[in-house]
């Protein structure tokens, strides 16, 4: 083999950035990328500066700022009822890293991972990467309930982790306690790591809550959670995030951290440990449960149909009543002709299946969904 052939060929461009990138050529809305079109709070902002004017400028201890990571204990501790100590957390570059070293903190050659289809896109590109085998379950839409016999069925002698992913990008869908218990089911019997991934933890909407893998003690042994400050402040370019994990999982997990990242942005720590002091997340489900509410009412005036979706900022719509054409083929024709772009859930599969749904992300400002919505109700 070329000494030039890298490790992932032909992955090529996520299907986030090919749609941003159309919308931006096509000036359309860009209801496709997960991230927010406004600013996060200003006293936010305000800490940061003090913090960066303050002098916080070196490198952070390794497993991130302790008055960050003893908010997010207490903050952890109090929301799934389980005691955590700051050692159990380590702060990271964002989700994606915490993800990724994460597997490669795990995932020998030949390993199986256990992925649950449609899944975000890193998961699968950092178990090849380790030389693991992914392993799909599908899920299919409307429902996407987790067939936790089939999943069962799919661990052997290889298997190594399963990756969870509650709130779910991109169905919106949450787990419930039936799932965590489906879940305590499956260590107890097969003994596999399972590597949560809870980034929309607080975007859970009509009344229900979301449930982490960190509430249960069955799963302690077995369980990493990862979250994403960039979902929680409105501030997806900061890139800071965190791992949960007991001390033995911990301390495998830093021991890749160390040699890839080795620490994260200073003054950012500092801000959200001052700003965590205010609890500020508390309303956050208000805050997104309205613009749900916003796109919900569009899509009533319109033939798309929305899925059921309790949490995350996105909205599964299907648009079979509109076009037979393939979601890849209609997300890309709407963003070129009507001027709105969004995500087909294919690009969630590895084998493509289309159900003719497309994704559309609500965290936007009340008139970028206006905008939208005018265009959308009539097509
Ligand atoms: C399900 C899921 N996991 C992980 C991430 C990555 O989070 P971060 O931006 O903190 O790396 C995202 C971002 O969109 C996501 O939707």
């Amino acid at each position: 083999m070329s000494i030039f052939s890298g490790k992932l060929p032909g992955v090529g461009s996520s299907i986030f950035t090919i749609m941003s990138r159309l919308a931006h050529k096509e000036n359309a809305i860009n209801l496709a990328q997960g991230f927010p079109d406004f600013s996060c709070d200003p006293m936010l902002l305000d800490l940061v500066e003090v913090h960066l004017k303050g002098g916080k400028n070196q490198y952070a201890p390794m497993a991130g700022v302790p008055a960050l990571r003893e908010i997010l204990a207490d903050k952890i501790s109090s929301s799934y009822q389980q005691k955590v100590e700051p050692n159990n957390i380590t702060i990271t570059s964002g989700a994606t890293q915490a993800l990724f070293t994460a597997v490669s903190a795990f995932i020998k050659p030949g390993d199986e991972v256990i992925v649950i289809e449609p899944a975000y896109d890193s998961y699968v590109p950092a178990i090849k990467v380790n030389g693991g085998v992914p392993v799909f379950i599908s899920l299919s839409a409307p429902e996407y309930n987790i067939p936790w016999e089939r999943v069962r069925a799919a661990v052997n002698d290889k298997t190594k982790m399963l990756i969870i992913n509650s709130p779910h990008n991109p169905t919106g869908r949450i787990i419930k306690q039936q799932d965590i218990l489906a879940l305590e089911k499956l260590v107890q019997e097969k003994e596999i790591l399972i590597l949560s991934d809870e980034v929309y933890e607080h975007l859970v909407f009509d009344g229900e809550k979301h449930e982490s893998v960190l509430q249960s003690d069955v799963l302690k042994p077995y369980a990493m959670a990862c979250f994403s400050f960039g979902k929680v402040l409105h501030a997806t370019g900061w890139k800071l995030g965190y791992i949960v994990a007991n001390e033995e999982l911990t301390e495998s997990f830093r021991n890749v951290h160390q040699f890839t990242v080795f620490s994260c942005n200073t003054p950012i720590q500092y801000a959200i440990a001052d700003y965590y002091k205010e609890k500020v997340y508390l309303s956050i489900p208000d805050f997104f449960e309205s613009k749900r509410k916003l796109l919900r009412e569009i899509l009533d005036q319109s033939r798309f149909s929305y899925l059921p979706a309790e949490g995350t900022y996105f909205q599964t719509v299907d648009y079979s009543s509109i076009s037979a054409e393939s979601d890849f083929e209609f997300a890309c024709r709407i963003t070129k002709e009507h001027k709105v772009a969004s995500i087909p859930i294919s690009s969630f599969y590895h084998n493509k299946k289309d159900e003719k749904t497309i994704r559309l992300c609500f965290a936007k400002k009340e008139s970028t969904l206006e905008r939208a919505g005018e265009i959308l109700s009539k097509l």
